[in-house]
């Protein structure tokens, strides 16, 4: 089974044979050609004498030299065909058998890069100046950079960037020396002296300013929503130290965060000593804060210790997930909370096993990869299913005291390392020898968890307490008549936390749509209309287009083009296809605004509204 072998199915490179260290990169942002240009020099140590070639991943970019930086020789190469979601193989033949070489690459990228997102300064808020963000998570980094693109290596990286006026440059690194000018442009340079993998390298450069927020945080966003931010996002440091209590210490330095304009197409990305946001998190109430306990929690799980290929992203999400609910009970609610929040994680794996099919590759917690696109395959599936195996296992093994300084050792076991699933259950076994030996991991059934499709063989048990509630209130509703409807207060829902109130009206997906006057009634008594809550707002758009209320298509059409999260834009763009009245709404509202787009987001919508070419 190729999935299973150590080797990367998702990359060309032969990291085996001769290893990326280190990452030099000295680019020029051309805003006006939508390119970076520059080299980029990559360092290598040789795993086997006999290596003859680096083999490196690219994708449309444009090569003009090759050059070995140790003899200032020119050294061959070969660039294969475009091979679709995989880019071109770069073949660079060596000139000798050295331990270590240095190599230099003059090249550009093409204004199609998968990894670089081009905003005119129109569409942004300040409206003076071009930006540029970055996505490389899972295999954009060829796009950007030739490189092993795989996270079974991680390597350091040093960048000199050179950017028009006005413009301010940050990457996942450290800013090292304050911008100098060189005809007219700065030049930022950033060094990350930790090693990470390819997909956590990452630039943005727009017009963009910062305010302290804590002790080693910055808030970076457009001047106009920097106070929103500012105050939305002033419990990081808190989470900071009960991660650091949970997980060990932190080791990137400074934790900063960039709000990113609307087009982001995730939720956050954990970019190290940088995550980047979605301002769809500027609620108001700082409800939405859990999004930055999630990318926390990935300076540990993810960033130190990482999946190995694509096939073991689980160990990533699923750790992350487990902390991130970890952090946010400890902070407020207590162990309650992370029931509830741990059976919500089950409900949407049901979900989505559900929505993918029993019988999907992608329902298995370890699929095999092979010629499938990251992107493609991605899905709740690692972050829940993966969840609930932990939260199994936790309660197997003897509860949180006995779980938490497992999780612990497991980080310090394999951080700046990548792992399999199978160094996974090993360390697992290793660890709790003693209860191994009592037998108490017998019960497990380790081929339906980690290789089977569909929901787990195993559930977890869950304390239901703060679910119920949701539920009970939702069935008051499907139970009530059209003319009992005054019944219904705010106060229902007045000491709710917003994930309640989210799962409150995500219940409804499960029952028949509800009566036009019942959401009328609803939207007005709890201010559904209004709320600042995108996650609130996006369960309340599919449950009014459930209820085939036409009255919400354009608000819900505005909301796909307000912003580009993925995780929202998709399933309303779907719930349109999928009913009549607003399909060919659906797919003009999606032409017309397509240019605007994230590219990642155009190629999942262009399948879902029948769209792609051939
Ligand atoms: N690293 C992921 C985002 C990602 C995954 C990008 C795979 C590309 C490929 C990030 O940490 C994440 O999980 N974001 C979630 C946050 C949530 C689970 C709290 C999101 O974007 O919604
Ligand atoms: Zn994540």
């Amino acid at each position: 089974m190729s999935a299973l072998s150590s080797r990367d199915p998702s990359s060309f490179s032969n990291p085996d044979e001769i290893r990326m260290e280190h990452i030099h990169l000295n680019l020029t942002i051309n805003f006006d050609k939508h390119t970076l240009s520059g080299h980029a020099q990559l360092t290598f140590v040789r795993e086997k004498p006999e290596a003859e070639y680096i083999i490196l991943d690219t994708r449309e970019l444009t090569i003009t030299s090759v050059r070995d930086v140790g003899s200032n020789e020119d050294l061959e190469y070969e660039l294969a065909e475009h091979v679709v979601t995989f880019g071109s193989k770069l073949t660079v033949k060596l000139n000798d058998k050295e331990p270590e070489h240095t190599i230099e690459i003059e090249y550009e990228t093409s204004p199609e890069c998968s990894a670089l997102h081009w905003i005119r300064p129109d569409q942004t808020l300040g409206k003076k100046h071009p930006y540029l963000f970055s996505q490389c998570q899972a295999i954009h980094c060829r796009s950007v950079v030739p490189c092993q693109d795989t996270p079974s290596i991680k390597c350091t990286y040093t960048a000199n960037i050179r950017s028009p006026p006005g413009i301010k440059v940050l990457m996942s690194a450290l800013l090292e020396e304050s911008e100098k000018t060189e005809e007219g442009h700065s030049v930022s340079m950033f060094r990350q002296s930790e090693m990470m993998p390819s997909c956590l390298l990452a630039i943005v450069a727009g017009d963009i300013v910062s305010r302290e927020i804590g002790p080693r945080s910055k808030i970076w966003a457009e001047r106009e929503i920097l106070d929103r931010a500012a105050y939305e996002f002033a419990e990081t440091e808190d989470m900071l130290q009960v991660a650091e209590e949970l997980l060990g210490p932190y080791v990137w330095g400074r934790y900063d965060m960039i709000v990113l304009p609307p087009s982001f197409p995730y939720g956050g990305m954990e970019n190290p000593c940088r995550t980047f946001v979605t301002p769809t998190l500027l609620a108001g109430d700082r409800s939405l804060a859990d999004v930055i306990a999630h990318e926390i929690a990935h300076s540990w799980t993810g960033n130190l210790v990482t999946c190995k290929t694509w096939a073991h992203f689980w160990l990533n999400e699923s750790y992350t997930e487990f902390s991130e609910r970890k952090i946010v009970s400890d902070l407020k609610g207590g162990e309650k909370f992370r029931q509830f929040l741990a059976l919500r994680g089950w409900k949407i794996l049901c979900e989505t096993v559900d929505e993918l099919g029993e019988d999907s590759e992608f329902t298995k917690l370890v699929p095999n990869m092979d010629g499938v696109d990251p992107d493609e395959s991605f899905s709740s599936i690692p972050y829940e299913k993966g969840h609930a195996l932990l939260f199994y296992l936790e309660q197997l093994l003897g509860g949180p005291d006995v779980f938490e300084p497992y999780v612990r050792a497991y980080i310090d076991e394999f951080k700046y390392k990548s792992i399999t699933t199978q160094d996974w259950k090993d360390f697992l076994f290793n660890y709790f020898k003693k209860e191994v030996a009592e037998g108490k991991l017998d019960g497990v059934d380790w081929e339906g968890w980690l290789y089977k499709k569909g929901v787990p063989p195993q559930k977890p048990n869950y304390d239901t307490t703060m679910m119920e509630e949701c539920v009970e209130l939702m069935n008051r509703w499907l139970n009530a008549s059209d003319d009992n409807l005054k019944q219904f207060k705010f106060s229902n829902i007045a000491d709710f936390h917003s994930l309640e109130t989210e799962q409150f009206l995500s219940g409804f997906a499960d029952h028949d749509p509800i009566s036009h006057k019942k959401l009328v009634r609803m939207g007005d008594v709890y201010k559904f209309k209004r709320t600042g809550n995108s996650e609130i707002k996006f369960r309340w758009l599919k449950l009014c287009i459930q209820a085939r209320y036409e009255p919400a298509i354009s608000e819900a059409l505005k909301f796909v083009t307000d912003q580009g999260r993925m995780k929202f834009v998709q399933p309303i763009y779907t719930d349109l296809y999928d009913w009549e009245v607003s399909r060919q709404r659906a797919i003009d509202n999606f032409l017309a605004h397509r240019q605007e787009m994230h590219n990642i987001t155009v190629i999942k919508l262009e399948r879902d509204l029948g769209l792609e070419e051939n």
